[in-house]
């Protein structure tokens, strides 16, 4: 809990928390959260083996009794997604730019609720209007606040709330969305 998830030292620091909570508002206690993002230069570190430290951005945590978790990454940064083949060309030919709105992705399980997986996109972001992949929600906008003062330079506060499991489907939707 409150680790840092960013090892290359790049990047403005950032505080993420809040908290997991079933949809009548209760606490889920020991959920599992697991997040990733790009680095400040906008390439997640699959993307750069030997130049970046394997993992980095990278972190799993469980939440506390209260549900919450915390953790420390960098504010994210938009980044294009590859365009040197045929998703380029498509771009182009119907003229949008390949840019994704900086955002933390997320993928929260806990026994007896339904996986998510989503992301969290910084409010403000140039992009917002225009992800190349279509993510984004407007419940999904999290604030990202300066942060005078604490360790960190930023900070952001995004509670998630898990739908129960389905029994009789056990089904569950889940979004690809970036590396
Ligand atoms: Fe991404």
């Amino acid at each position: 809990m409150g680790d840092t998830i960013t090892l290359d030292g790049k990047g403005e620091s950032c505080l993420f928390e809040g908290r997991v909570l079933d949809p009548t508002g209760v606490a889920i206690a020991d959920a599992r959260v697991e997040v990733w993002s790009d680095n400040a230069e906008g390439y997640y570190d699959v993307q750069q083996p030997g130049r970046q430290p394997r993992w980095n951005n990278r972190g799993t945590f469980l939440t506390d009794k209260d549900g919450a978790y915390a953790f420390v990454g960098i504010k994210p940064t938009s980044y294009p997604i590859p365009d040197d083949g045929p998703v380029g060309r498509m771009l182009d030919a119907l003229d949008r730019h390949p840019y994704r709105p900086a955002h933390m992705h997320f993928l929260v399980t806990a026994p007896g609720f339904q996986k998510l997986v989503t992301h969290t996109f910084v409010d403000g972001d140039q992009y917002l209007e225009s992800d190349a992949v279509f993510g984004v929600k407007a419940s999904l906008v999290a604030r990202v606040e300066p942060s005078p003062g604490d360790v960190t330079q930023w900070r952001s506060h995004f509670d998630f709330i898990l739908d129960p499991a389905i029994q009789s489907q056990g089904a569950v939707h889940t979004r690809k969305c970036g590396p």
